[in-house]
């Protein structure tokens, strides 16, 4: 095959792909304050899931929405709490309405998951 037809046979792919590249979902960052639950996914992994800690990390499910704002925000700002360690890093790394869809977010989770007659029988 000569470079010539190659290139020929390569432009009908090249649209094809562009086609497909329009139709293709937002990317997260577009839907993020769409869905929380897809940025809270990556606070899980310290703050327990859905919120609910174990550990010595706090636990933020069910505390009021203004409180974890105020928090985040502080997080974010220049003058962060003193003795703050990872919070922020991560904090920087979302917008404002990114921070009030994630404190609504876990504010309408319940501080703790429901005991289901099974566990209570153990
Ligand atoms: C790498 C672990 C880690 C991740 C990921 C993380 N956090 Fe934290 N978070 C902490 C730690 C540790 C603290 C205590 C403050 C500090 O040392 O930074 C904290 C504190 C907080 C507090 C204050 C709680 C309190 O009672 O003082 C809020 C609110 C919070 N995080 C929200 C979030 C949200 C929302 C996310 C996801 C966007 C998130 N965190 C992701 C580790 C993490």
């Amino acid at each position: 095959m000569s470079l010539k037809s190659f290139k020929g046979w390569q432009t009908p792919l090249a649209a094809v792909a562009l086609a497909m590249s329009a139709t293709m979902p937002l990317p997260a960052s577009a839907q993020s304050v769409m869905d929380a639950s897809i940025l809270a996914g990556s606070c899980f992994n310290c703050h327990g899931t859905d919120g609910r800690s174990n550990g010595a990390i706090p636990s933020i499910a069910g505390r009021p929405q203004l409180a974890l704002k105020n928090q985040m925000l502080a997080f974010k700002s220049d003058q962060p709490p003193a003795g703050t360690t990872v919070m922020t890093r991560i904090a920087k790394g979302y917008t404002d309405q990114e921070i009030d869809a994630l404190a609504l977010y876990f504010s309408q989770i319940k501080q703790q998951a429901a005991v289901s007659q099974k566990d209570l029988k153990k």
